[in-house]
């Protein structure tokens, strides 16, 4: 039999879609490693090195043991010579000086604050940082500069950058659930995103939410998040009504075949008051400080008509990298489009799905389930 470590480069395909990725793997110092690369790359507007280093991570996530040689790397799909240098380096090394650089950085930790907050992207962060603003104090003292988000953002910040525990997501579903149904009787509310994939904390909350009848579903949010806001639960919320016309010609479908869709969504600080006899994992001994009485969660609520329900459940359950790569399989390997609408031949209508398993045998993929998908 073999060992946990040896590693057999051939049995890996290229795409991570096609391969089973756990929550948790046998790399983590490694794809830590890269990951920062990666991350590091996306704040200078490197697309391409960020990719490169993701997939490269990616690829030890999916492996079956550690890395202990270098040789081991040899035939991995998606390594190229600079994430097989930085391995290298760890094996010798213990730590990688590219990497220990980056990360000491006081352009890599400024990018890395700014880009934390609620409504702040790598564009924003970047151009706060040219003017030389470097903490959040120097945000808050420029408060033409902030948006509404971005102000709400910087106000709930403590709590927003604290992980979200999945006992919290449990209870934010119910409170979600309680408002659907209360509007919408027989909508469904699934939860999705990294929680779906197994994850047991996160930096949001993500639900996809339809209804068995076709159409019903549509102008849900506006009454659900008003329902909310009367039991002063709404700290902060951005609605978008659908925009499905914009999906209706094959252009769109072209240069839609992205993360970007057209449901109706809301964009969300919700407040979660704390329940007393609630499990609370980082509550320690000795005496409680006297503590706040809830915490504000953000949250992310979708909305899709029943007859494209599988596809908006494939697109908002992640990995990012995984999604990514399922679109690219799509397009390079089958000739298709895959977006969180449907899957398109060209010239041709979108392929119906019931479940997520229709999808995978459209593309002619082996079914890979949510808690496999960490890519
Ligand atoms: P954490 O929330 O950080 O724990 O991880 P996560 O995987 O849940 O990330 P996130 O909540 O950012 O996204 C969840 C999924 O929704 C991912 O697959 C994203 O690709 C997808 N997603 C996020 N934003 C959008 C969007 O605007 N449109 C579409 N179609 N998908 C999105
Ligand atoms: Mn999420
Ligand atoms: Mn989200």
């Amino acid at each position: 039999l073999p060992t946990r470590s040896q590693v057999d480069p051939g049995s890996l395909p290229a795409y991570a879609c096609q391969r089973h990725t756990p929550l948790n793997h046998h790399n983590l110092c490694f794809t830590e490693a890269l990951e920062t690369l990666a991350e590091a790359a996306g704040f200078e507007g490197s697309q391409g090195r960020l990719i490169s280093f993701r997939r490269a991570a990616s690829v030890l996530r999916a492996l079956p043991g550690p890395i202990t040689n270098v040789s081991q790397l040899r035939g991995l799909p998606c390594f190229g010579d600079h994430s097989s240098r930085i391995v290298q380096e760890l094996l010798e090394h213990g730590i990688s000086s590219e990497v220990e650089r980056v990360k000491q950085s006081e352009r890599y930790q400024t990018m890395k604050l700014f880009t934390q907050i609620f409504g702040v992207g790598v564009k924003t962060a970047d151009k706060w940082y040219r003017e030389g603003l470097r903490t959040l104090e120097d945000l808050q003292g420029q408060t033409r500069k902030l948006n509404r988000q971005q102000e709400a953002g910087i106000r709930h910040f403590e709590d927003l950058s604290s992980s979200v525990w999945r006992h919290e997501a449990d209870a934010i579903q119910r409170v979600v659930e309680e408002a659907v149904w209360q509007v919408l009787p027989g909508a469904s509310v699934t939860l999705t995103g990294g929680f779906r994939r197994g994850k047991l904390q996160g930096h949001d909350v993500d639900f996809l939410i339809t209804h068995p009848v076709e159409g019903q579903e549509a102008g849900l949010i506006p009454k659900v998040m008003g329902l909310l806001e009367s039991q002063g639960l709404v700290l902060y919320q951005h609605t978008q009504s659908n925009h499905y016309q914009d999906f209706k010609d094959l252009e769109h479908k072209v240069s839609q075949s992205t993360a970007i869709d057209a449901y109706e969504r809301c964009f969300s600080i919700l407040w979660l008051p704390k329940s007393p006899t609630s499990f609370h994992p980082e509550a320690g001994e000795g005496p409680k400080e006297p503590s706040r009485d809830g915490k504000a969660v953000r949250v992310d609520l979708v909305v899709a008509p029943i007859s494209q329900f599988a596809f908006a459940l494939l697109g908002w359950t992640g990995s990012q990298h995984f999604e990514r790569e399922l679109r690219r399989f799509s397009r390079a390997e089958k000739q298709m489009l895959l977006n969180s609408h449907g899957l398109y031949h060209p010239e041709k209508e979108s392929l119906p799905a019931a479940s997520e398993e229709d999808i995978f045998t459209h593309l002619g993929l082996e079914y890979i389930a949510p808690e496999q998908r960490n890519a």
